[in-house]
């Protein structure tokens, strides 16, 4: 199996809850965990998000699933994520570094790690709070580089801030970054020292594509065949 969780290097996530894509990608074994959110599930359709969940948990196993809860209130985040991770044993719970109305939720990241559940806290838009949720012992932490430039603030700078603070005080959090809108998003995270970055499918496929690829390859297939008709022809004449 490649692409395994036990990946050396920058590992590649796929953002998405769309099961025939997370499958393509795993078969070019690029894919070593996938994250969704509320958006992503209901965009792909996924309704039920806890079967959603453990059907993706079961197909990428035992790479890690990122599935967030959706509740603002700490005793009901702690219900839902802990029913989620009951779910499969890769599935990882996405706590929002703070609510809707600003009250931090690192409490909950804190208490779930304590009891053994993987957590990645999301949507991070700043160093500020990246760095607290390493504090709270997050197994994750999720930078959102798109919305980071909505802002008109320099995501590569936030991560690149972020990856060499972890490394010299030794924390275990990886960083995933997130919110990719442009294929170039993906070399721009990778260059700011992101251990891990989350990719929209179709993203995928535009960073590995190029035209004069192609072409390049085109010209070498038809001069191989061109070989290969001499060949026979002097075989033929002799
Ligand atoms: C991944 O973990 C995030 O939920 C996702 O990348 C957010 O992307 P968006 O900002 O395009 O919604």
């Amino acid at each position: 199996m490649s692409g395994s969780s036990a990946a050396t290097g920058m590992e590649l996530f796929l953002d998405s809850a769309n099961i025939e894509e997370i499958k393509r990608w795993m078969d070019e074994g690029l894919v070593d965990g996938v994250t969704t959110n509320p958006s992503i599930m209901y965009a792909d359709g996924v309704y039920d998000v806890e079967r959603g969940a453990a059907r993706i948990a079961e197909v990428v196993h035992p790479r890690p699933v990122a599935v967030e809860v959706t509740a603002d209130e700490g005793g009901e985040m702690l219900r839902q994520a802990r029913t989620l991770a009951r779910l499969a044993e890769n599935i990882v719970v996405k706590i929002p570094v703070i609510n809707q109305f600003g009250e931090p939720c690192l409490r909950v990241a804190g208490a779930l790690e304590q009891e053994g559940i993987r957590v990645n806290v999301t949507a991070c838009l700043a160093f500020g709070q990246a760095a607290m949720a390493a504090k709270a012992g997050a197994t994750y932490v999720s930078i959102f580089s798109g919305r980071i430039s909505d802002e008109g603030h320099d995501a590569q700078a936030v991560v690149r801030a972020t990856a060499e603070w972890l490394a010299r005080w030794g924390y275990k959090s990886r960083i995933i970054v997130g919110s990719i809108r442009r294929a170039y998003d993906i070399q721009e995270a990778a260059l700011a020292g992101a251990h891990i970055i989350t990719v929209p499918p179709r993203l995928l496929g535009k960073l590995l594509d190029h035209r004069y690829t192609r072409d390049t390859v085109r010209v070498f297939v038809e001069d191989g065949r061109k070989a290969l008709a001499k060949m026979e022809e002097a075989r033929v004449r002799t």
